[in-house]
């Protein structure tokens, strides 16, 4: 049976590689490009059924919020009482804090998507954050960028959803008008180049992707250099085939191979391949300030994502604690600087990245290096 799974999959990528991608999922021609529909005048009905496209169209929210587990399952809870109870949670600090009502319910759901982090759902944060910050985008910002309107759309929607009466605001003339997604069953626009794929299906929701700064999956950063072209294009369309160590089964999605033409997978693929090594550190000012601490230079620098370093349990690369007991400074500054100059036993060549030296100052090499060295065990 897996046998059968890999033979088939291999007749995909070769037909692929030979130029057939017509005969993969049809492309068909670009007749229905995105288009901007004025909301002036839409009543309440109408903001609920807009809201119920944007949840699963533009705003990517059934990427996450659905039955597999990656977030509360908002389209089957009962929002009507557990709404109301996250109001009253002594670890809830937002604008609806101690309040009650639909008013008060409207405010949180909005408030989730433009500050996901003023309550995080138990069990649901960021690794290691301790439930304190949330992994969900801030949906008002790029990649997913929701108006305001469509904002008290989504609102309205799930309002209606937990059977209360929509408080939210109607549009003015004054909003700006919506970008409405062709409705399915026309074929989707062809996407002509990787970052329009990368856009249209969200992958910066969960992945480090133009600056979203995502954590859910892992970097996709210098993939090219951990992965043959064959394995990306895998990971795409049968995310559960190879896990990536450190993160779940059946978390990323796993039908984008059944929504992407060949075409498409292909140039999402060269587009991977392409990225640099490391994430463009500080996109909006230009010069990057110089760490100023040990702690921060393993930040810039995403040490703890392979390393565990404060329980952080990241486990590709050893463990740091204590490592001055087993090291001298001079041993730790070379591994940091070359690491393939001596492989750590029980681990891999070519894991490390070998930029560190390249890009970093010397006062930070000097920082990084103090810090591991003074790491409690
Ligand atoms: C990349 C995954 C992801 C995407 C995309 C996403 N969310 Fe979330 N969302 C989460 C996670 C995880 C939580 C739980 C942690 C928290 O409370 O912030 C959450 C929490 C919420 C909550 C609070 C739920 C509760 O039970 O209190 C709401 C409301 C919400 N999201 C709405 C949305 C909407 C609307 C969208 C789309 C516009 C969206 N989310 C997109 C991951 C996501
Ligand atoms: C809901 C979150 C989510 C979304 C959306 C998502 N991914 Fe992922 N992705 C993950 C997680 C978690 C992993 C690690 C687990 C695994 O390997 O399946 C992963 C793994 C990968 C890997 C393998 C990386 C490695 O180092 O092993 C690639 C390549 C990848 N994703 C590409 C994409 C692309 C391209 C998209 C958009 C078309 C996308 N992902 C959308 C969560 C997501
Ligand atoms: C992509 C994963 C990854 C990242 C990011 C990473 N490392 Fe490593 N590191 C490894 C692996 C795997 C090893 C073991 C193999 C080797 O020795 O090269 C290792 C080995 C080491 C060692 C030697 C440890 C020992 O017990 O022998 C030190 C010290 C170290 N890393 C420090 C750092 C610092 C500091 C950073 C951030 C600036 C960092 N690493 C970032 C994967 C990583």
């Amino acid at each position: 049976m897996n046998f059968l799974r890999v033979i088939g999959f291999s007749v995909v990528i070769l037909l692929l590689f030979m130029g057939f991608s017509h005969i993969l999922p049809q492309v068909e021609p670009d007749t229905s490009a995105p288009v901007e529909v004025s909301t002036d005048g839409l009543d309440m009905d109408g903001m609920i059924a807009l809201g119920e496209s944007l949840f699963s169209g533009k705003g990517t929210c059934t990427l996450c919020h659905n039955g597999m587990g990656r977030a509360p399952d908002t389209l089957v809870m009962d929002m009507s009482t557990t709404y109301p109870e996250r109001l009253l949670d002594a670890r809830y600090k937002g604008v609806s804090a101690g309040k009650e009502g639909a008013k008060a319910i409207e405010a949180y759901i909005f408030e989730s998507m433009t500050d996901p982090s003023a309550f995080v759902v138990e069990g649901f944060g960021e690794k290691g954050s301790n439930d304190t910050i949330s992994p969900m985008p801030t949906v008002n910002k790029a990649p997913i960028e929701l108006t305001v309107v469509e904002m008290n759309a989504v609102t309205a929607f799930l309002q209606d959803l937990a059977g209360l009466t929509p408080t939210v605001p109607l549009p003015s003339a004054d909003d700006a008008p919506v970008v409405e997604e062709p409705s399915s069953g026309e074929a989707a626009p062809l996407l002509t180049s990787g970052e329009a794929v990368v856009d249209e299906h969200g992958c910066a929701a969960c992945h480090d992707l133009g600056g979203s700064g995502a954590t859910l999956g892992p970097s996709l950063y210098g993939i090219g250099k951990r992965m043959s072209r064959a394995i990306v294009m895998e990971s795409i369309i049968d995310p559960n085939a190879i896990i990536a160590d450190g993160y779940d089964a059946d978390f990323m999605p796993a039908d984008f191979g059944e929504e992407m033409r060949g075409s498409e997978l292909l140039l999402l693929t060269d587009y991977l391949l392409a990225l640099p090594d490391a994430a463009p550190v500080n996109e909006d000012d230009g010069d990057e300030a110089l760490a100023t601490t040990g702690l921060e230079v393993v930040e810039n620098f995403g040490c703890a994502g392979c390393h565990d370093l404060d329980g952080s349990e990241a486990d590709i690369g050893p463990a740091l604690n204590g490592i001055g007991k087993r090291m001298t400074a001079d041993q730790v500054r070379v591994a940091i600087l070359d690491p393939n100059a001596e492989i750590t036993e029980g681990y891999e060549a070519d894991m490390m990245p070998d930029y560190f030296g390249d890009d970093m100052a010397e006062s930070e090499i000097e920082l990084i290096t103090d810090y591991l060295m003074n790491l409690p065990e």
